[in-house]
């Protein structure tokens, strides 16, 4: 959680508009630094390839939460956005985490703000609220169990099937994971900006132009894209399927920066991004992509910009990340 002021004091401080001497092999110097600090670096594969190949470890949501609750880094640099950076934060208080750029939020997370969701809370005291990962430390305090794309369905089969549910903040992984499970449940009306702007018949189109090419995607798009494609999954399961697969040509639709991945462990297959509704590159998730090569070596240098959460936030958002963790754990996954 960040506050103007602390932006204002970066902003005197020159922080935010410092320069690099261009002369740095960045790559080298983020390298020792890491060393210098005992710092670890943790990337979400939405990150631009150059930031996802100096990490320390790349994964999807799931699998960083549970590196960050694991290390044993005095620093935790957090290439990706800020309600993973606060996860991070929750599960290992006592380290400094650190976001590379402080406007890195998430549409998904900001389409759910936490005293709104208090009162679909209240409004449905019966029933147990599941949330997506993607939202805020505070609508986290408010939930009973967190979950990822990569554990949301094994986390609804764990609970009796007469318990309600209330689920956020994505209303198209809420309407995927009420098919998949067979459960009704009270699903928040929020979305991501990325998995919203895919064009269902320019991706049609795209998959008649390449004979025997599989569409696979992430179960924050829409159904009707959903119901298209060969293989739906989290970030870390679109990336294995595609590996193990036997098709060589797949439509991804999900953030671009997966690509990265992809092509890295098969190189000898192709990766079409899915096409956005309009020409500009929408499928590159405009906050994961604040983050560069350069800010992350102002960030480690300088230790600023520092997330940090009131303790009793941390004391409130962290039982529901526990549970999911020992959840996650039990399964193996
Ligand atoms: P996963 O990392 O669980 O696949 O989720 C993707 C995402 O939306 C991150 O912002
Ligand atoms: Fe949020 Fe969507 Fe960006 Fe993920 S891709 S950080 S859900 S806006």
């Amino acid at each position: 959680m960040f506050n103007q002021e602390v932006e204002k004091e970066l902003k005197e401080k020159g922080f935010l508009e410092r320069e690099i001497d261009a002369s740095l092999d960045l790559f080298e110097e983020i390298e020792k630094l890491k060393k210098e600090k005992n710092a670890v670096i943790l990337a979400h594969y939405y990150q631009e390839g150059d930031i996802q190949d100096i990490a320390d470890f790349v994964g999807d949501s799931l699998a960083l939460a549970q590196k960050a609750a694991k290390t044993e880094a005095d620093i935790i640099l957090f290439a990706g956005v800020e309600f993973m950076a606060e996860t991070a934060k929750i599960l290992s208080p006592d380290k400094k985490v650190l976001l590379p750029d402080l406007k890195a939020g998430c549409s998904l997370a900001e389409s759910c703000p936490a005293d709104e969701f208090a009162k679909f809370k209240a409004d449905r005291p019966d029933h147990i609220v599941i949330s997506y990962v993607n939202c805020s430390a505070d609508v986290k305090a408010l939930t009973d169990i967190v979950c990822t794309s990569t554990n949301a369905v094994q986390i609804i089969e764990s609970l009796p099937k007469e318990q309600k549910i209330i689920f956020g903040p994505d209303r198209n992984l809420g309407a995927y994971l009420e098919k998949k499970t067979g459960r009704e449940m009270a699903i928040w009306d929020g979305s991501c900006m990325v998995h919203e702007i895919f064009s269902l018949e320019k991706i049609i189109t795209l998959k008649a132009q390449n004979p025997g090419s599989e569409i696979i995607a992430h179960p924050e798009c829409e159904a009707e894209l959903l119901d298209h494609s060969t293989f739906i999954g989290s970030t870390a399961a679109l990336l294995r399927y595609s590996k193990s697969s036997d098709c060589d040509t797949f439509i991804v639709a999900t953030e671009s920066g997966i690509l990265h991945q992809m092509a890295k462990e098969s190189p000898n297959k192709t990766f079409i991004p899915a096409p956005p509704t309009n020409t500009c590159a929408c499928n590159d998730c405009p906050h994961m992509r604040l983050n560069t090569l350069e800010k992350l070596y102002n960030c480690l240098k300088f230790e600023i910009p520092e997330l940090t959460l009131d303790e009793s936030l941390i004391e409130n958002a962290k039982k529901p990340i526990i549970k999911m963790l020992e959840i996650s754990e039990r399964l193996g996954l």
